[in-house]
């Protein structure tokens, strides 16, 4: 299917501003298609000189008659001949008085050519196209609704709608489904479709409502100020209680310049409103949840606090303890998103309570350690903070217990150790979104011949399975690469799942 744009780019000379407003009246005329009963042509002449010939650039079916056209006939070029209705009102400028009866294909239609007025020009031609009344009396809302498109087609006529307006062109009034109201020049209810009736019973108004105006109604009145103090469309959300919500769109009704009514056409948004509700509950029990595992995770600290209190063996105690500030970082990504909305965590929220958890738990009076987090702030998705912010204990954790301990480390009088955490990202790599940490430390380096593949210690057994296997990312340990000593890790994780 060919857009309006496209179309009228191929087969017009139509500029941007004349396309515009005709995009607008598109994303407008399923209702004019409904009020007429009619479905609707937007025809443009083609930059064909002579025979003149016209392109449909946009085809609309009303949903309250029946149809005439099955196909689309978006695209499809026509001569004046064929089409000389067309042709005679993009030639005059006029619209074609009363429905003229034309011979179809079988059966005769009622068609009807309004100009398409932009900036003074006509730049295209709107046909209305139905089955002929044949002499039958129109109901009320029958009438109501084609005395509506009579303004809207007159407007269009002389270039009054679409409304001009920095609003999104391609922004689409509703259909009439849900409701018409048509007003008068001072804002009195003149008719009512039975739909409208029933919207207006469900906001709480029980009352005749015809001859009333929205406050003797007891209804905002806000919108249809607006729309006839300033003669613009404007919108309003009706609401009552919880369960009935009716978005109310006004359009003023014009004639050289002066409003002569209004056209309300309502929206039942009842439904996508309890929606709405349902997610936002939906998001509060998700982080009830996650603030219910951080509780769990805590408990289940303390009771391996409690169990290495009453150790004597100082390294079953440790290894407890190591345990312990394992599950810690787990809570602190729970912790962080019981706070937040969604599933994503910012790095720097799980970073700075890891370091503060470490500072606190492993440095030593004797060589103080310093931690600094700098660059990037990335955001993460859970699936990827959680083994992320392990493997930042990890790899902190050593820094104290090697970096800074053993025969090779300065310890009395020395400087404090300093230990930078830097992230960047993300970046593109290797077609998908990647985040690097690096922690770099100015310890005493790795030990003489060191090789992550045949290192056996728990800690980097761990950052290894949790990088190379459930991140897909790669992790590399090396001595600083300004030549002082100590060692720097590379760890590089994707960020965005591989959509392949
Ligand atoms: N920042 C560092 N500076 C110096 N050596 C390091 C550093 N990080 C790791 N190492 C070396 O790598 C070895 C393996 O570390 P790993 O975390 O796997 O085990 P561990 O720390 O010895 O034990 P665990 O983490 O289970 O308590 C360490 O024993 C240490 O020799
Ligand atoms: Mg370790």
């Amino acid at each position: 299917m060919y857009s309006l744009s496209e179309v009228a780019r191929v087969h017009t000379t139509l500029g941007p501003t004349d396309v515009d407003h005709l995009q607008r009246l598109v994303a407008n005329w399923g209702l004019l298609a409904d009020l007429s009963f009619t479905d609707l042509l937007l025809f443009a002449a083609t930059d064909a000189g002579s025979p003149r010939q016209y392109v449909v650039l946009a085809q609309v079916r009303p949903t309250t008659s029946q149809t005439l056209y099955r196909a689309d006939l978006v695209g499809t070029l026509v001569s004046a001949d064929e089409r000389p209705l067309v042709d005679r009102c993009h030639r005059s400028g006029e619209a074609t008085g009363a429905d003229e009866v034309v011979q179809g294909e079988d059966v005769p239609h009622s068609v009807r050519a309004v100009p398409v007025r932009h900036g003074g020009r006509v730049i295209g031609v709107l046909i209305s196209e139905g089955l002929p009344s044949g002499g039958r009396r129109h109901g009320e809302l029958e009438t109501a609704y084609l005395n509506a498109f009579g303004h809207l087609a007159r407007m269009v006529a002389v270039g009054e709608f679409p409304f001009p307006g920095t609003e999104d062109p391609l922004k689409e009034l509703p259909r009439v489904g849900d409701g018409v109201i048509l007003l008068d020049a001072d804002g009195r209810v003149q008719y009512s479709s039975p739909n409208a009736v029933s919207a207006l019973h469900r906001l709480g108004v029980v009352i005749q409502v015809e001859g009333a105006t929205f406050g003797q109604l007891g209804l905002d009145e806000g919108v249809v100020r607006t729309s006839i103090g300033q003669r613009r469309p404007a919108t309003l959300e009706l609401s009552r209680g919880t369960h009935t919500n009716v978005l109310v769109h006004a359009v003023p009704l014009l004639r050289r310049n002066a409003v002569v009514g209004v056209l309300l056409v309502l929206r039942d948004i009842s439904d996508l409103r309890r929606l709405d509700r349902l997610l936002v509950s939906k998001d509060t029990h998700i982080r009830e949840i996650h603030h219910r595992v951080k509780n769990n995770l805590q408990t289940i600290s303390s009771l391996l606090r409690i169990q290495a209190r009453r150790l004597s063996l100082p390294e079953a105690r440790e290894a407890i303890e190591e345990s312990v500030r394992r599950i810690g970082s787990i809570a602190v990504v729970h912790e962080t998103l019981s706070r937040e909305a969604g599933d994503d965590v910012p790095f720097s929220d799980i970073a700075r309570p890891i370091i503060r958890m470490v500072e606190e738990s492993l440095v030593s009076p004797e060589r103080p350690v310093l931690f600094r987090l700098v660059g990037d702030t990335p955001t993460l998705p859970a699936d990827v903070a959680t083994p992320l912010a392990l493997v930042l204990t990890e790899l902190l954790q050593n820094t104290v217990d090697h970096a800074y301990r053993g025969p090779a480390a300065v310890t009395d009088g020395a400087e404090p150790g300093e230990v930078v955490v830097t992230v960047t990202g993300p970046v593109e790599l290797d077609g998908r979104a990647s985040v690097t940490v690096e922690v770099c430390d100015d310890g005493v380096g790795l030990p003489q011949g060191f090789s992550l593949d045949t290192s056996t210690g728990l800690g980097l057994s761990i950052v290894r399975t949790l990088v190379c296997n459930e991140l897909e990312g790669s992790i590399v340990l090396t001595d600083r690469a300004d030549g002082q000593p100590g060692t720097l890790v590379t760890v590089t994780v994707p960020v965005t799942r591989d959509v392949d």
